[in-house]
């Protein structure tokens, strides 16, 4: 991986969390995450099933991270460094950051997705100010939804999902400004 040593390692210290980049060390810790059951209540099919799923994951955030120069972030307690989950902004290839988080289920509810989301779109808009930080968020995750809200982001588009979500849940895509058609059909295209 001597190409990650060409990005300059982020870490970045919120209020509670230390953000750093996501690594192959990290590969056990996120398979942990996304294996469990409980932080895929909304989209149980998405579960990780197999370890190698979760190696594809980091290996494309990586890629995601050396190309353009921010992805998703391992987050951890600062003052503990217990593994809390992921979360960040991954450019798409609609050209449009894409906004995310998944925290272990005994650490949510304690603002911690927000505090994650917030220094997403920060460190989005100083990188890549013309970029919109987009999301996509199943009718069936109100949390998720209102951390959006709480950092800025409207919905600006509501349609059928393509993922495998529970009968009759549909995709909602968020923004934190108003999208053109080709962005918009790209962010409907890959609900
Ligand atoms: C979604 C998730 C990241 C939220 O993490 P968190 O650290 O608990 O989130 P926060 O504490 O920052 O904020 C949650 C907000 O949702 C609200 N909330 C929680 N459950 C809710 C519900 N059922 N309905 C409406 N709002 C809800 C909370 O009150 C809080 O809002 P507030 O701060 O205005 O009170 C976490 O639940 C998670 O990891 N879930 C599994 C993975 C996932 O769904 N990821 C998002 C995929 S789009």
């Amino acid at each position: 991986m001597v190409h990650q040593l060409l990005v300059p390692q982020q870490e970045i210290r919120t209020g509670r969390l230390v953000l750093t980049a996501v690594t192959p060390a990290d590969i056990d810790a996120v398979h942990e995450l996304f294996s469990d059951a409980r932080t895929w209540t909304h989209l149980p099919a998405g579960r990780h099933t197999s370890r190698a799923e979760t190696q594809d994951l980091v290996q494309r955030k990586i890629g995601g991270r050396v190309r353009h120069g921010l992805g998703s972030w391992v987050v951890r307690a600062a003052d503990s460094g217990v593994f809390l989950g992921i979360g960040g902004v991954d450019l798409t290839a609609g050209g449009v950051w894409n906004l995310g988080y998944r925290l272990a289920p005994e650490h949510h509810g304690h603002g911690y997705a927000t505090e994650v989301a917030r220094a997403a779109v920060d460190a989005a808009h100083a990188l890549l100010p013309d970029v919109p930080v987009t999301a996509r968020v199943l009718t069936n995750n109100p949390a998720s939804a209102r951390v959006l809200a709480r950092v800025g982001l409207a919905q600006v588009w509501q349609g059928p999902t393509r993922t495998a979500a529970p009968e009759g849940v549909a995709c909602q895509a968020w923004s934190d400004r108003t999208l053109t058609p080709a962005q918009l059909d790209w962010l409907a295209a890959n609900a």
